[in-house]
């Protein structure tokens, strides 16, 4: 095993991160309060929407968007297979029964021929969750075919905070929810959190409650110094899904340095794609996308590549690298469950399921880094071809 790691995937946090979290806990008030108040407002100004309400995680914010649709059990909701678990389990908590579709093999985002065959099968769908994958948004075409249905749409951008589409800058425009992850992967990382945005003040105000069990006022509303009344009622139902202050603080620095850190990001991107002109793999997209918020970086190994060899080979030198992923129609869960794919199947989905492999792409890997990298994967799928 090499000395010097190369990981997946690093947290940029800094002292400046570090700073704010000490101020928060040093406050006199942790938990959601002020900053996380004014995280919501900080975002909100940068996507451009009317309302930000911050919670735990993105897989708490789709839940809350599914809550607020109010469909009955058993709804069926469009969601793509070429996803992380939490999208599908986000509907199965509200007991909407998932319906797996295929996605596009350029971009690994939802296929418009498989949503709109589903759509317009007899069963038909109740709601979609896109996932904007890797950071590119899903097409135009997408929001279109669920509007034209009169079919809600929920957006899945946990890797797609600074993407832009037909609209500007992805955030639930348009769209009943756009949901957001701080996980520490992201682009944006409180260790964990996440964001529902909207501009539809009934969402906005749905999202606070069920963030806090349906209650009609959260503790900071209560216990502040100029709080009017200690009451509160119980609205609905709803999650322990509020977003502490602590977090909230280190989100926000990461939010005033996000543009330089997306910029080291497309730097890296752009490295990967010259480096890797002549290797034998696919990019996705084939393409550098400018609109891309650049989460990932993923390559389509050449046909009969074992996978898992070519990540131990790399892992033997030092590198770290991961899977988006393992598509959801493959685990047991999902078919004991009878969450089968729509009428159109999964044979994109089917094809690369062992064939996509994601590279270490983080602001923090030096130029050297990539190099090593391109050159670990080049002789790793050589090497493996040879045997
Ligand atoms: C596409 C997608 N959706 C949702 C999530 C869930 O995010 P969180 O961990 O913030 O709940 C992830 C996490 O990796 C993801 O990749």
């Amino acid at each position: 095993m090499a000395d010097d790691v190369i990981r997946f995937s690093e947290p940029d946090v800094g002292e400046d991160e570090v700073a704010a979290a000490g101020r928060a806990l040093l406050s006199g008030w942790i938990t959601t309060g002020e900053e996380c108040l004014a995280l919501e407002a900080e975002l909100a100004e940068f996507l451009g929407v009317d309302h930000v309400v911050a919670v735990s995680s993105c897989t708490a914010a789709l839940e809350i968007a599914v809550a607020h649709l109010d469909l009955p059990r058993g709804s069926r909701i469009g969601i793509p297979t070429w996803t992380f678990v939490s999208t599908a389990m986000a509907a199965v908590h509200r007991g909407l029964v998932p319906v797996l579709l295929d996605v596009e093999a350029d971009s690994m985002n939802l296929c418009p021929e498989s949503l709109s065959a589903a759509l317009h099968s007899s069963e038909g769908l109740d709601a979609v969750i896109a996932v904007h994958f890797a950071g590119i948004a899903v097409s135009e075409t997408i929001h279109h075919l669920c509007s034209s249905a009169g079919v809600p749409l929920i957006e899945d951008a946990a890797h797609a905070l600074g993407s832009t589409d037909f609209r500007g800058l992805v955030g639930g425009s348009g769209t009943a929810g756009c949901c957001y992850s701080f996980y520490a992967t992201k682009n944006l990382t409180s260790a964990e959190g996440g964001a529902i945005a909207t501009d539809d003040e009934r969402l906005a105000d749905f999202a606070r409650s069920f963030r806090l069990h349906g209650l009609s006022k959260d503790a900071w509303a209560r216990y502040r110094p100029d709080a009017r009344t200690l009451d509160y009622d119980v609205v609905g139902d709803g999650l322990k899904a509020n977003l502490p202050d602590v977090l909230a603080a280190v989100a926000r620095v990461q939010l005033r340095r996000f543009n330089q850190m997306q910029t080291r990001r497309r730097e890296i991107v752009t490295q990967y794609r010259r480096l890797l002109d002549n290797c034998p793999v696919r990019f996705v997209p084939a393409e550098l996308n400018p609109n891309s918020a650049d989460h990932l970086f993923v390559v389509i190994l050449p046909h009969g590549a074992d996978r898992a060899a070519i990540q131990a080979d790399l892992k033997n030198r030092g590198i770290g690298t991961s899977v988006h992923f393992r598509p959801l129609h493959t685990f047991e869960w999902f078919a004991t469950q009878g969450f089968g794919p729509g009428p159109s199947g999964l044979p994109v989905a089917g094809r690369l399921a062992e064939r996509a492999l994601s590279l270490p792409l983080h602001p923090r890997l030096s130029d050297s880094d990539v190099t090593r990298v391109c050159d670990a994967l080049s002789t790793a799928i050589d090497s493996e071809h040879a045997a």
